[in-house]
């Protein structure tokens, strides 16, 4: 009866301290989990712009040889593709993209899922109307936020 007991109470410290041991494990997961995957949306988005849309070809401006200047990466530049045909309505500068501050996400989404600027008007060319999903399009915006904006 005695050792039955005593088993019974110490099934009943190790149930306890499993217990214990996975609530703490659970509260330490879980803001490291929710920051893990803010990385893995900052790192897609990063693969999308450089890799995928290359919004650097134009937002990104160039040195005298006309390669791109990375120490300024994405702080807009004046557009340098031109139209073969007259086209009035070609835009002249990329506007700064890095740290997104101009831009709320809510206007990001509209200009990358929609190609609709803040103020619903369409986007001038040569930038491209993407219609890009929502999850590329947050990913892309966390990302832009990441690179530091012009310190100059
Ligand atoms: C082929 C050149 C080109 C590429 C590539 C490009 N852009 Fe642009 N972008 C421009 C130009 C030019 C403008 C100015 C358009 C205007 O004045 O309407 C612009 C405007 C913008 C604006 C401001 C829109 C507004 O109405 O205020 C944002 C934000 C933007 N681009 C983000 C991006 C992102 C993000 C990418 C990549 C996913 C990208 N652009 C790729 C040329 C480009």
């Amino acid at each position: 009866m005695k050792t039955s007991f005593s088993l019974c109470a110490f099934a009943l410290v190790l149930f306890a301290a499993a217990v214990f041991a996975s609530t703490q494990t659970s509260k330490q997961t879980a803001p490291n989990s929710s920051s893990s995957s803010g990385q893995s949306q900052v790192k897609r988005g990063k693969y999308l712009v450089e890799e995928v849309a290359r919004c650097s070809e134009c937002h990104t401006p160039r040195d005298a040889q006309g390669n791109l200047d990375n120490s300024r990466a994405l702080q807009g530049a004046p557009v340098w593709i031109v139209p073969v045909h007259p086209d009035h309505n070609w835009a002249q500068q990329a506007p700064p993209l890095a740290g997104f501050a101009a831009y709320t996400d809510s206007d990001g989404e509209a200009i990358l899922e929609n190609g609709r600027g803040p103020n619903g008007e369409v986007i001038r060319p040569p930038m491209h109307i993407y219609h890009l999903n929502h999850e590329d399009a947050v990913a892309i915006i966390a990302y832009l936020k990441s690179v530091p904006a012009s310190t100059r």
